[in-house]
């Protein structure tokens, strides 16, 4: 099963991207957060991309599709896999369905979110991560029942630069702009499938349930 998960930042990507990993046992590819671990190994890569990310604009696209190309190329990709904030521009779109003619497979499902922005507003400077385990909450509406610690394992709860301030502001500027036009693309294909994410983690998760089916 080869899944896109599509949608403006804070639509819930990442959250639900945990719940169909889980059922479906799937790779979670974020771009997102392949740039961020590049961000704190202090890589070469890390030090380009976050020239971009604190601005809340894109990386430029040769990077984030060689980096894609490069991930999909792994082993654990061979029995499907999800994207998650990939692609973000139809040249992203157009190499990736290069890439794919190349690897011989499909994407099955296109998973959009929509939330209106003012929810999105709330969201975003709401949001924690373990620096762990990477498991997303809000100090709004989501959580963690060990307060400041990761409620699985523990560990420290951070925020994310780019979830502070103007760059929000940006990064929903940049989606209309730049990733909104993107849906187009998928909906000529017919594989687009648009769901009201402003509902509780788990009606959101029941609909992708049924667009993808049973995992056994
Ligand atoms: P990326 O990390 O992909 O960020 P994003 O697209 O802005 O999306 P987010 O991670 O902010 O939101 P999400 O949809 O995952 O929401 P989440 O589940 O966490 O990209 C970051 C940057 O990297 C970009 O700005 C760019 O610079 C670069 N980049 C990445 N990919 C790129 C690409 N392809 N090309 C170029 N550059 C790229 O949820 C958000 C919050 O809401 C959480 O606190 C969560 O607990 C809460 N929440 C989730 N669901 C619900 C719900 N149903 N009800 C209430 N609260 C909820
Ligand atoms: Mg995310
Ligand atoms: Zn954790």
């Amino acid at each position: 099963m080869n899944v896109i998960l599509m949608g403006p930042p804070g639509a819930g990507k990442g959250t639900q991207s945990e719940l169909i990993k889980k059922e479906y046992s799937i790779p979670h590819i974020s771009t997102g957060d392949m740039f961020r671990e590049a961000v704190s190994n202090g890589t070469e890569l890390g030090n380009e991309a976050k020239k971009y990310m604190d601005e809340g604009n894109l990386v430029p696209d040769e990077i984030t599709i060689g980096i894609v190309k490069e991930r999909l190329s792994q082993p654990d990709c061979q029995k499907g896999f999800m994207l998650d904030g990939f692609p973000r521009t139809k040249i992203q779109a157009e190499a990736l369905d290069e890439a794919l003619k190349d690897m011989n497979v499909n994407i099955q499902s296109v998973i959009n979110f929509s939330v209106p922005k003012e929810i999105l507003l709330e969201r975003l400077p709401a949001r924690v991560t373990c620096k762990d385990c990477k498991s997303v909450f809000n100090k709004k509406f989501n959580p963690s029942s060990s307060g400041n610690k990761c409620e699985k394992c523990g560990e420290e709860l951070i925020e994310r630069d780019d979830d502070k301030g103007e760059t929000v502001n940006k990064r929903l500027e940049v989606y209309l702009e730049q990733t909104n036009p993107v849906l187009d693309y998928y909906e000529k294909q017919g594989i687009l499938y648009n769901l009201d994410g402003n509902r509780s983690t788990e009606e959101v998760f029941a609909d992708i349930q049924n667009i993808l089916g049973s995992s056994k």
